[in-house]
């Protein structure tokens, strides 16, 4: 699975983005490591602060389907920048991941960037 596949995925499920609130829909793609990817989109909320972001949503699926190790999860937003997770997002990341777990953003002409979770989220908090 190439980055460039797995955000291709991502924008496969983008449309799923329910985001009436913010107008900004996001798509993530996660690789597990038994090489499962699950998909995640925003579900937004008019509660606002019960909304979930796409990366936490992959996330959730992957856990709850028994997933506890992970290679590297690409995002992609509506947006016109590339857009990277948001710190709440960087520590749920920080719980099942190492610091070489890769997160990459893409956009629809082809830019791809990629950090490890150690270069978006050094330090991150552990008990
Ligand atoms: N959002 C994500 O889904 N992932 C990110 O990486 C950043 C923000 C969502 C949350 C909200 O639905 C909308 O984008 C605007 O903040």
């Amino acid at each position: 699975m190439t980055n460039y596949e797995l955000i291709l995925t991502a924008y496969e499920v983008i449309e799923n983005s329910y985001a009436p609130y913010s107008g900004f829909n996001v798509g993530a793609a996660l690789l597990a490591e038994s090489g499962k990817i699950y998909t995640g989109v925003n579900v937004e909320n008019s509660s606002y602060g019960a909304t979930i972001c796409a990366e936490r949503t992959a996330f959730v699926k992957a856990i709850s389907e028994g997933e506890r190790s992970f290679k590297k999860l690409a995002v992609v937003s509506s947006g016109r920048d590339l857009t990277w997770p948001c710190g709440i997002c960087r520590q749920f990341f920080s719980e099942f991941c190492n610091d070489n777990f890769e997160i990459i953003s893409g956009d629809k002409e082809g830019n791809i960037k990629v950090y490890t979770l150690s270069e978006l989220f050094p330090e991150g908090f552990k008990l």
